[in-house]
């Protein structure tokens, strides 16, 4: 692989640029190599932020989602790097590998377990903020997007262009596409068409010896790799081709809270028998959390049942009332809408100008933990009573699960078709997740969610207990910080997130990164480690 030359006169701008840090610090052999590398000092000063350089917290926290991960005592990265070329990227790897570094990639920052900007041991981040292109081909129904774009960039993007296409990914508008590509991404348009990652035709790769490859040149066991496979384990995804989907001009978006006192278990337990079945233009989900009860002073749970129908309301409420007599559906609980801005009605966002898709800050941020399951078998009415009962302790003030319908497309895609396994089968999805204000309690939140786990485990998959890799869960083990990890310890929490393809991702990972530069927690391991 060859790297950028470089000439003596940078070097020496760069020495003076970087306020003596460089030669001081032990780490500064680094700086070094990567200054040389970029070479033109203003763009140095834009590409490269040390712990000194008074922009180091705005650039670090800009996208820090999870503020679990942005206290004080969260290990710090040594640099955070905004790459502006391709050629940044290849010499922060470079640079990153020469001078005893871990690289955590970061796209959207929306890692549960903030993995993409924390590490125990000395790193750097290499963020993507700056490629964020999102190129539209309506004429041929794909677009280029880069991984450092937002999906509601990307949602954004295609609207802005035509109401007739549409892309099949997750909810949350602030998500970025390199993070969320990378481990599957399902949102209301997954019953239709299958998870995002089921749409990728091709990318923009850089590995751990800097070679820029794209699915010809990778070939297609990496190319089926990085499409699900996990973030910062493969390689740099720079952008995704991805082939859009249909969309029809008008959608339908329904609410209807029903708490405890008015059957809520109950109707929930119907809709476990129900919902997968629906025709595929229909995705439902069921949010459920604490909310007021009518009775001054005490609180009950809530289920809300929420949907999205392709198609208008007049035909929408005939289906429910045929298949789904039980919720009560009726025109006043419908908005039709655009399918992009049914985006922000289920980020619960105001129906505004879908401009507000643009805005990375749109959305409150908080300390959170989440956890996942997949669901095979309804669940009994007792089972739910005590799960919904959980949601009445204190700490779960803040917690929600996002019940999310299967069925549908995800049901006639092959297990083995990308790494994430979880398809035909699962009636639905579970998302857990809890949240607190004051980082000191941290501990009792995090209890009640293990908790609520460990009662959930009788009714969930198992053998493996399945888990969605997109929400990491660091409680189902990790990698050693140091050292080799195992194939056997690796398998503990790879079997739950990729099932019989774990096996081929560590094939894969041991072909392209033997070294295993590109890690994190939860990384796929090599077959053997240096
Ligand atoms: P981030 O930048 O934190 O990266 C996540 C992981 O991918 C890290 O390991 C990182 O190193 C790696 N990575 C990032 N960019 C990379 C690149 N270019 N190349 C290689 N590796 C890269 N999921 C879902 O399926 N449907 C949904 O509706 C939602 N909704 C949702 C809402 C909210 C509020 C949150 C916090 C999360 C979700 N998710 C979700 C989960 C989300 O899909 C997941 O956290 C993604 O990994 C986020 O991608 P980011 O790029 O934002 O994360």
């Amino acid at each position: 692989m060859k790297f950028l030359q470089f000439s003596v006169l940078p070097f020496l701008i760069v020495i003076l640029s970087l306020d003596g840090e460089t030669l001081a610090h032990p780490y500064g052999g680094f700086l070094h190599c990567l200054s040389l590398r970029i070479s033109n000092s203003s763009t140095i000063s834009k590409v490269i932020y040390t712990q000194n350089n008074p922009s180091y917290a705005s650039v670090l926290n800009a996208s820090i989602q999870n503020t679990r991960f942005s206290t004080p005592t969260t290990p710090k990265p040594y640099a955070i790097i905004t790459p502006r070329k391709t050629s940044h990227v290849q010499s922060t790897i470079y640079c990153s590998k020469n001078h005893g570094f871990q690289l955590r990639i970061r796209s959207g920052g929306h890692d549960v377990e903030g993995v993409s900007y924390v590490s125990q041991v000395p790193f750097v981040i290499l963020d993507l903020v700056n490629f964020r292109a999102v190129k539209v081909d309506t004429k041929n129904e794909v677009v280029w997007v880069q991984s450092g774009a937002t999906t509601g960039e990307l949602y954004y993007g295609i609207a802005s262009k035509t109401q007739m296409l549409g892309f099949p990914a997750g909810i949350c508008h602030t998500i970025g596409i390199g993070g969320h590509l990378s481990g599957g991404g399902f949102g209301i348009l997954g019953r239709k068409y299958g998870l995002a990652a089921d749409h990728i035709i091709d990318a923009k790769l850089i590995d751990a010896n800097g070679r820029i490859l794209n699915r010809k040149s990778m070939g297609e066991d990496l190319f089926w790799a990085i499409r699900g496979g996990g973030g910062n384990t493969f390689g740099v995804v720079l952008a995704w081709k991805i082939k859009l989907v249909p969309v029809p001009p008008v959608v339908t978006v329904f609410t209807v809270n029903k708490n405890l006192e008015q059957n809520a278990t109950k109707i929930f337990h119907r809709w476990q028998y129900i919902a997968h079945k629906l025709p595929s233009d229909l995705f439902t989900a069921v949010w459920i959390m604490k909310v007021n009860s009518s009775q001054v002073g005490k609180k009950t749970v809530q289920a809300g049942f929420r949907g999205m129908f392709l198609g208008g309301v007049d035909e929408l409420i005939p289906l429910i009332q045929q298949e789904f007599p039980e919720l009560g559906l009726a025109k006043e609980n419908c908005t039709q809408m655009s399918w992009v801005q049914s985006i922000l009605y289920f980020g619960g966002l105001p129906i505004q100008p879908v401009e507000i898709l643009l805005n990375r800050n749109a959305l409150p941020r908080s300390s959170l933990k989440a956890k996942t399951d997949f669901v095979k078998e309804p669940m009994p009415e007792t089972g739910i009573e005590g799960f919904m009962n959980m949601f009445l302790e204190e700490e779960a003030d803040f917690a929600i699960t996002m019940i999310e319908a299967f069925g549908g497309k995800m049901d006639e895609i092959q297990e083995n078709e990308l790494p994430y396994p979880h398809r035909a089968g699962i009636l639905f999805e579970s998302t857990y997740i809890v949240q607190w204000t004051n980082e000191e309690d941290a501990g009792t939140y995090i209890n009640w969610i293990r908790r609520l786990y460990s009662y959930m485990a009788s009714y969930v998959s198992k053998s493996p207990r399945e888990a969605y890799y997109n929400y990491k869960d660091l409680d189902l083990g990790t990698n050693n910080v140091n050292g080799y990890t195992s194939y056997e310890q690796a398998s503990v929490w790879g079997l739950k997130y990729f099932k019989n393809n774990f096996k081929r991702l560590v094939q894969i990972k041991t072909m392209i990164d033997p070294m295993n530069f590109f890690r994190n927690k939860q990384s796929v391991p090599p077959l053997w480690s240096p």
